[in-house]
């Protein structure tokens, strides 16, 4: 493997090949992380011939370039957002000093955890992902799906680039640990829950790129503040490519919501065992997955009150999400911030130390981010004139982490019973039914220009190709 110019191979703008520690660091590497992606990645994909965006570098004109691909042979780069003069570290106990350009000492094992956490929800994704393209409503879509998958690689290279890079043989270490952890495995997951659950079908992937890939936008916004400066420069690119993969989410739900609405229209009816019979996925189902991916990533947050997260932020390793556009002193000592508990079997808001409550503002940001596109797709079925409405849920609801952990709310926020949790749950939370439903419609439509039933075609397609391109080339 020495021979290969990994300064040509790996596209990059961090002088790889004057790095000589780093390249052969990443040259141990790469092989393994292949063997990862033909074991883990898309599955039966490898001869296909993908119409794909490749960054080849960050500015506006290298980091989209669009031609056929096959995926093994992705270009994986490592791209930082290029370096801001003078940088100074803007919140915390460090507020004013220069920004980090190695890791200081005291906060290695902090900075650490922070990169591996991140870097695992990365190859998680695509594992959890990988039976997918068995499965495309279309080839728009089957597109869309790899080039989430290869970006999310691309995103593992990033953080595994930093661990090479800045931390020495425990960071290789954890470089090949990201490989050896499998999503859902027993005896060695990925480390977050929700990385964890599997994404059978594509109302399900289209859930999951809207709210959990936005989770990834949350992080990687908090981690773009941080004082450690290749850490901040790193995230800032790959929240570039993020966009698009919210963007796969909100557009897919919205083309489903579209399609059944159409449905109801043409049949005159909102009864879900009609619609069903019709071969779309009825408004309440729909309702019940967006309950269901919502509230397992808002656990992704972290518990409501958590010293670590006062500890990260004290210490300039991660941000508030828009931590430079606040107008408060960035110290936050003294500040507070209110969460929520059940009291006396009731919801009762708690005021605490705002430090220790970052977990709980970041949530809260994600919220207010996550309600906006639900406005757009109740848009359109209000255009149906259907008055169904979707909702995000309380973020009470099926909480599995923090002081809420295990507390009976329903989507509306009312705490109850046991007996009434029970009577409702199949209301609430995707059921077995639903699932086996929403899994006997998905079929593969591979017709350039063509669409499952359940799903409405885009209105555009990728990089101003028709909708009707042929996006994937089957070897
Ligand atoms: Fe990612
Ligand atoms: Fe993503």
């Amino acid at each position: 493997m020495s021979s290969i110019d990994y300064s040509q191979k790996i596209p990059n703008n961090v002088n790889l090949s004057e790095d000589r520690t780093l390249q052969r660091a990443l040259e141990q590497w790469q092989p393994n992380y292949l063997s990862w992606w033909n074991e883990t990645g898309p599955e039966g994909s490898t001869n296909f011939d993908v119409y794909l965006r490749t960054a080849v570098s960050v500015d506006p004109q290298g980091w989209a370039q669009f031609g056929y691909v096959k995926m093994p042979d992705y270009r994986w780069g490592i791209f930082l957002n290029p370096a801001e003069q003078d940088r100074k570290i803007h919140f915390g106990d460090h507020l004013g000093e220069p920004a980090w350009q190695e890791v200081p000492g005291e906060h290695r094992a902090n900075l650490r955890r922070i990169i591996v956490t991140q870097g695992d929800t990365e190859p998680a994704s695509v594992e959890q992902q990988k039976h997918l393209g068995h499965t495309a409503p279309s080839l728009y879509d089957l597109r869309n799906l790899f080039q989430v998958n290869v970006e999310e690689g691309r995103h593992l290279w990033a953080m595994v680039y930093l661990l090479h890079k800045y931390f020495g043989r425990d960071g290789r270490e954890e470089g090949e640990a990201l490989l050896e952890r499998r999503s859902g495995d027993q005896d060695n997951p990925r480390i977050l829950g929700a990385f964890n659950e599997k994404t059978p079908d594509w109302l399900s992937f289209f859930m999951f790129t809207y709210f959990t890939d936005r989770d990834g936008k949350f992080q990687l916004c908090a981690l773009a503040e941080s004082g450690f400066d290749p850490l901040a420069r790193t995230t800032r690119f790959m929240l570039t490519e993020e966009a698009h993969h919210m963007f796969v989410g909100e557009s897919g739900v919205s083309r489903i919501v579209q399609r059944t609405c159409q449905v109801m229209n043409e049949l005159k009816t909102d009864d879900p065992a009609k619609l069903r019979a019709a071969g779309v996925i009825d408004l309440p189902t729909i309702q019940r997955y967006l309950n269901f991916h919502f509230s397992v990533t808002i656990d992704l947050f972290g518990a409501d009150q958590s010293s670590n997260a006062a500890t990260f932020y004290s210490a300039g390793l991660k941000g508030r999400f828009d931590e430079g556009k606040r107008d408060d002193d960035h110290v936050l000592k003294g500040d507070v911030y209110k969460v929520l508990e059940v009291q006396g079997g009731k919801l009762v808001e708690k005021e605490v130390p705002m430090l220790n409550a970052l977990n709980e503002v970041l949530r809260d940001d994600y919220i207010k981010d996550s309600v906006s596109g639900v406005n757009r797709w109740n848009k359109v079925i209000e255009k149906a004139g259907i008055p169904f409405r979707l909702k995000v849920p309380h973020k009470a609801f099926n909480r599995q982490i923090g002081a809420l952990a295990g507390v009976r709310i329903s989507p509306d926020g009312r705490p109850v019973s046991d007996a009434e949790w029970d009577a409702n749950v199949a209301q609430w939370l995707p059921t077995a039914e639903d699932r086996a439903f929403v899994a006997s419609l998905m079929g593969r439509v591979v017709e350039p220009g063509k669409f499952a039933n359940w799903i409405a075609p885009p209105a555009i397609g990728i990089n101003r190709q028709p909708v009707d391109f042929e996006y994937v080339r089957f070897g």
